[in-house]
């Protein structure tokens, strides 16, 4: 059963052509962060323009690679929220006209359960029940999946989600968007503890809180710059035309490398807590930050002294495609879960 996949919900346009809900035919995905990074995040409205510029491109391109036709498909899969309204908009509008112009059943997936089941895209696939961690630019939850379609939500973000904290804390750096990729290999050449930064570890609850953070490496940028500036004013006494300090390079690294220890100690400790309080020992990775190399050796470390079993997809699985989107389409499609023509995008969507 081939089921073609749409997601439109965020920065990408994505198509893919994913056979029984596992196989991965054709996975197309065209970033735009090109015109996002000079603003330093998303600009609603541009990435609506550029979704409706190269949706059908996309779609034909998946299909080609694919080598199929549209009536080879079984169903067509889209993702209709959580995300960017006028985003989801694109997409929902082009996959009912193409449901409707060629008569293909049509099924809305959540964003989140596309991320959830990314690693059944995988060989080495989970069996049910797992812990999934879906840790994205817009969510950071534990989930108990029990089933397909079955999951219970034990903790979640009280504020920013763990990849908005990775985006804000670039910019306050001074570092262009997408902000994870780019402090994930700072934080390589940085020392992990030169800067002590809070975690939130909430003891009470699986719930997370990346804010706190956000606003301590906000202060430490602030007092840094306030020493320097108190430096260069004392220096001037002794000196003539003394040179402006500013951030340098080895700084930013040893932030980048503090901060991303912070993250990744509360996402991987608070797992292990979801394992202990639930008993499954299975845990899946899923969502954006899950690309981020700090948490996937963290967690397989944490995996190996625990023994727990860990699903961690590829890096192109992690961030935002549409072949998850048609893999949760599936298991939705197999239900008779259709949507109509009536198919709204929903800015917020729990699952
Ligand atoms: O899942 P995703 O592609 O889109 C959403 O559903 O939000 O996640 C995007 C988020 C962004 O905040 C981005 O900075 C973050 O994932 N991200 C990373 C890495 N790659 C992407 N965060 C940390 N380390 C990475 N390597
Ligand atoms: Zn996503």
């Amino acid at each position: 059963m081939l089921i073609l996949g749409i997601d439109t919900s965020c920065d990408d346009t994505s198509a893919a052509v994913v056979q029984d809900g596992r196989t991965i035919i054709s996975n197309i995905v065209s970033s735009q962060s090109d015109i996002h990074t000079k603003y330093g995040g998303i600009v609603p409205e541009l990435a609506s323009r550029r979704h409706i510029e190269m949706i059908l491109p996309v779609v034909e391109e998946a299909l080609k690679q694919a080598d199929i036709a549209l009536s080879d498909l079984s169903a067509l899969a889209v993702c209709h929220g959580p995300g960017l309204i006028g985003s989801l908009l694109v997409g929902c509008s082009f996959a009912k006209a193409v449901s409707y112009g060629k008569n293909i059943p049509l099924v809305g997936v959540n964003h989140l359960e596309g991320h959830l089941l990314s690693p059944f895209l995988e060989e080495h696939a989970p069996e049910f029940p797992f812990i999934s961690l879906v840790v994205s630019g817009g969510h950071t939850s534990l989930y108990l999946a029990e089933d397909y379609g079955k999951y219970t939500v034990l903790g979640k973000t009280r504020d920013d989600a763990a990849g908005e904290a990775y985006d804000k804390v670039s910019k306050l750096l001074g570092l262009s968007y997408p902000g994870g990729p780019i402090i994930d290999n700072l934080a390589k050449e940085g020392n992990p503890k030169a800067v002590a930064f809070p975690r939130a570890y909430l003891p009470d609850t699986l719930d997370f809180s990346f804010s706190g953070l956000k606003t301590a490496v906000l202060h430490h940028l602030k007092s840094e710059a306030k020493r320097k500036e108190q430096r260069a004013e004392s220096n001037k006494t002794h000196i003539l035309n003394p040179e402006p300090e500013t951030l340098n390079v080895e700084h930013i690294k040893d932030v980048a490398a503090s901060f991303q220890a912070a993250v990744v100690d509360v996402l991987v400790r608070k797992t292990e807590w979801a394992v202990n309080k639930t008993g499954v020992r299975k845990v899946a990775l899923s969502g954006g930050v899950s690309a981020n190399s700090g948490l996937r050796q963290k967690m397989k470390e944490m995996g190996d002294e625990k023994r727990i079993e860990l699903f961690i997809p590829s890096v192109t699985l992690c961030t935002d495609n549409a072949a998850m989107i048609a893999a949760a389409g599936y298991h939705r499609f197999l239900k008779k879960e259709l949507a109509g023509l009536d198919l709204n995008p929903k800015a917020y969507l729990a699952l």
